[in-house]
């Protein structure tokens, strides 16, 4: 049975407050979406209100933890090992049109290590979390990376870069090769989530570039305990760091380490 740690719980409980604000933002974002100076605005605001919601609940559970905030920068450690790795709306730009597919993600890192993480979909209620050395789950489901090992029969998520984001001709290279042998590409619009999606054998597997360590701490603690693989694109370790990921089932990962290689040389 999925047994949560307390530094679950103290994520758990702090994301749960900060998605019921959230979520009656969306339904309101939802109505913005016909006003002439749309909803932006608004939606900082709401992104700016989960992170003071979440900062304030963790913070008073765990006083001596750090952060690394999405919106609010750093914040030293006062036990100088821990801190959380907030993103407080993940898919803001589907939470702008009103596309119910957005989360709250939250790492934890001790030291140099992820030692555990939570995703919540608000709209879905799903609660994805892990906790290292003890699986991954998803409410109250142990979670299980897809057992594919052919690319035609595999769905791979992926984050396409948009305006005023480097590395458009490189992408287009990259889904050229995968596109023609596998059984489609998905862009959902929240790395958390897609993540998540390939710990839960949704997805077979996940490429992005340029995303930041918020997007990514949860899922990739998530992943590993669902027995995924994750690694930069061209295979280094430093996926937090350089914010380049590849996330899969371990069926696929050599042909999509091979695939997005190929695509390299064809620059
Ligand atoms: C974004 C989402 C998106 C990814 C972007 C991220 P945000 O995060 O995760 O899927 O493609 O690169 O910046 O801005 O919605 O928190
Ligand atoms: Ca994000
Ligand atoms: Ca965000």
């Amino acid at each position: 049975m999925a047994r949560k740690s307390a530094l679950i719980n103290v994520m758990e409980a702090a994301a749960r407050k900060a998605s019921r604000k959230l979520l009656r933002d969306f339904n309101e974002v939802e109505n913005l979406q016909v006003s002439r100076k749309g909803p932006a605005d608004f939606v900082s605001a709401a992104d700016i209100t989960a992170e003071k919601t979440l900062r304030e609940e963790l913070s008073h559970a765990r006083p001596d933890f750090g952060f690394r905030l999405e919106e609010g920068g750093d914040i030293p450690a006062k036990d100088g090992s821990h801190y959380w790795i907030v993103d407080p709306l993940d898919g803001t730009t589907n939470f702008l049109h009103g596309i119910p597919h957005f989360a709250i993600s939250i790492g934890v890192m001790e030291g140099k290590n992820l030692i555990a993480g939570i995703i919540l979909d608000p709209v879905k209620d799903e609660l994805f979390w892990a906790t290292k050395g003890d699986g991954a789950f998803v409410n109250g489901h142990r979670l299980r990376v897809s057992a594919r090992t052919g690319m035609a029969d595999s769905i791979l998520a992926t984050g396409i870069p948009f305006l005023g984001k480097p590395g458009h001709e490189e992408f287009m290279r990259e889904a050229n090769e995968i596109m023609a042998v596998s059984a489609g590409i998905r862009r959902f619009g929240s790395a958390s989530l897609d993540l998540a999606y390939v710990a839960a054998g949704r997805f077979d597997g996940y490429w992005e570039r340029g995303l930041s360590d918020w997007d990514m701490a949860a899922g990739i603690i998530i992943l590993r305990e669902s027995g995924g693989l994750v690694s930069q694109i061209d295979g280094g370790e430093k996926m937090m760091e350089k914010g380049d990921i590849l996330a899969t089932n371990s069926g696929i990962n050599q042909h999509m380490l091979d695939l997005l290689r190929k695509a390299r040389k064809k620059v």
